[in-house]
């Protein structure tokens, strides 16, 4: 079968200093987790989504999908406690016939369909396959409050992202092991690299930040406002 994708859209707004849950917080015009649809809805290959919200947010969701055109069929799930168990969550709703899994932040909204089917095309090949891009910026290590204790040599340090594809079997058994030995990580790379699985590095984006603060909500609004300005008709006396 075709690949499953999960979209994890759980998470609260707190970080944000939002009442409504982050992936129904606006922008430009419409809810963030309403980009992954978009992207999703043009990725070739894809057979089903499973999709974590936050209490209450079915029908807002099921709007959504409408809205993105994403013609497949999609299982809402209330999310866990963590980013982790959420994903736990929705891995066990994934079709048995699925080989590949591909698991996606709604937090992220600019991922792109070549980025989801990039990780896709790794991991059909080597079982595991993320989206990062190599760290730009200097890396400091600091004892608390604020003192440099050392510079952290950034030669072969990538930032992670998602989209990120595995293996369904090697996803699956990745979660296992992780919650019966109460590993607890941020993303699902870390918890398959733990296998002993070679896990591969597909390029990925500067765009594809994740939202986590108002500033990053602000620079997403900036980013889709630019976007809307550009596609719209030119006119010759502006
Ligand atoms: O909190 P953070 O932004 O790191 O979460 C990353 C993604 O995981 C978000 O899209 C969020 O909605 C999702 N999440 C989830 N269940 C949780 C916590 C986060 O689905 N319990």
């Amino acid at each position: 079968m075709k690949a499953s994708a999960i979209i994890v859209a759980a998470g609260s707004g707190v970080r944000l200093g939002h009442s409504t849950p982050k992936a129904f917080v606006p922008l430009g015009g419409a809810p963030l987790l309403s980009y992954s649809l978009e992207a999703l809805a043009h990725v070739d290959g894809i057979g089903e989504a499973i999709i974590t919200l936050p209490s209450g947010m079915e029908s807002a969701a099921r709007t959504e999908i409408r809205r993105a055109g994403l013609d497949l069929p999609v299982k809402l799930t209330p999310g866990g406690a963590e980013r982790q168990d959420s994903v736990r969550i929705a891995l066990a709703l994934t079709s048995a016939l699925a080989e590949i899994v591909v698991v996606h932040d709604a937090a992220r909204p600019f991922a792109t369909s070549a980025n989801f089917a990039g990780v896709i095309a790794a991991a059909a090949r080597a079982g595991a396959a993320i989206a990062a891009i190599p760290l730009a910026d200097t890396l400091k290590q600091v004892s608390e409050p604020n003192l440099i204790v050392g510079t952290v040599p950034r030669a072969g340090l990538w930032l992670a992202q998602t989209p990120q594809a595995f293996r369904r079997d090697l996803l699956i058994e990745a979660h296992r092991r992780a919650l019966a030995a109460g590993i607890v990580a941020t993303d699902d790379a870390d918890l398959v690299q733990r296998l002993g699985a070679t896990v591969e590095v597909v390029a990925g984006a500067t765009l594809n930040f994740k939202i986590t603060t108002a500033d990053d909500l602000a620079v997403a609004a900036a980013i889709v406002a630019a976007r809307a300005d550009r596609s719209a008709p030119s006119s010759s006396n502006r």
